[in-house]
């Protein structure tokens, strides 16, 4: 199998690294951060169209119908404020609140940060269709490099955007740094709106995982297909199932893929093969869902005060406000 190497004719040597000690631990794992490529990202866009993946219409919700009573509250002092928002992909989630603030006649610039250029060219583009007298300055870097620049250049309050319960994808640990480092980088008076899933019905979590048209399926699949044409592997993908399971105490939703049998996988970039007994999993995505007690308790321990919870009508998602703490 020929292997896809990247723009510099390179393999991409992190994902090598991370599926080599994914494969070779005594549980094995792979990360979820490798299911977005062209294909996991168009799996994604068809997630969020789901019927039973109510995550997105619950934001898409709350920013329609509490859009002006949301800017009431980042407004408070009614001076002008950059938008910032971490991984703002083709800003769908955004666009209905920027409309709201444009209505408004809010004082604002918006500065989507993304590590893809094209896609955030592409936001540019559109946004200024949308909205011509709005100020768009992308930020092609990672998030916190990003946040280093933008407060270099400028001396006004922000607001970040975390929407989409991305912050649910980190693991424990990684989320409690996540929001450290955040905090650090902020100036008193800054904000953060950090979107959260919230617990609720089991079932219904577990449907919004495991949708009928077995499109969430695919998309943990695509970790293997990646590994295949990146890495020139020889997963099979008939021989993985998709399971996704929730437990409501801890509010882990977790997926795994299962392997029906027996079964050797090689991959030639590794110069290597890994053993899967039938029934051997791996891990492969933390969907996590919270309380609103977690969330304060989250939030103010790395170093916020919660302002405001915007929460859907069904009580399933909320938009928190917190501002850091003055120090
Ligand atoms: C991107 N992220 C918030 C999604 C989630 O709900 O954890 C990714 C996803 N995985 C399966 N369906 C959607």
């Amino acid at each position: 199998m020929a292997i896809h190497r990247n723009q510099n004719g390179d393999i991409d040597m992190t994902f090598k690294d991370d599926v080599d000690k994914g494969l070779s631990a005594p549980f094995k794992y792979l990360l979820s951060r490798y299911f977005y490529d062209a294909c996991g990202d168009k799996l994604f866009q068809d997630i969020m169209h789901m019927p039973e993946y109510y995550l997105t219409d619950a934001e898409h919700e709350i920013f329609s119908e509490q859009g002006k009573h949301i800017l009431k509250a980042v407004q408070h002092d009614g001076t002008g404020f950059d938008l910032v928002e971490f991984g703002a992909g083709d800003g769908l989630k955004t666009r209905i609140l920027i409309k709201r603030m444009v209505e408004e006649k809010a004082d604002f610039r918006y500065l989507p940060i993304d590590i893809s250029g094209d896609v955030l060219q592409a936001l540019k583009f559109e946004l200024s269709l949308e909205f011509p007298d709005l100020e768009v300055i992308p930020e092609h870097a990672e998030y916190f490099t990003a946040l280093h620049n933008i407060s270099k250049r400028s001396g006004r309050t922000k607001l970040v955007l975390f929407l989409g319960s991305s912050i649910g994808n980190f693991a424990e640990d990684r989320t409690v740094s996540f929001l450290n480092v955040l905090n650090e980088k902020l100036n008193s008076g800054d904000r953060v709106m950090i979107g959260f899933d919230l617990k609720k019905d089991p079932e219904v979590i577990l449907r919004a995982y495991n949708d009928e048209a077995g499109i969430t399926a695919s998309f943990n699949m695509n970790v293997l297909r990646r590994i295949n044409r990146e890495l020139g592997g020889n997963f099979d993908l008939d021989k993985f199932k998709h399971f996704p399971t929730y437990n409501p105490e801890s509010g882990f939703a977790r997926s795994y893929l299962v392997s029906t049998d027996a079964q050797e996988i090689s991959i030639e970039a590794l110069g290597k093969s890994f053993a899967f007994a039938k029934g051997e999993c791996i891990h492969t995505e933390i969907s996590r869902k919270y309380s609103i007690p977690q969330i304060e308790k989250l939030l103010t321990d790395t170093g916020f005060t919660v302002q405001e919870h915007f929460l859907d009508k069904r009580g399933y998602y909320v938009d928190t406000l917190a501002e850091k703490k003055p120090q």
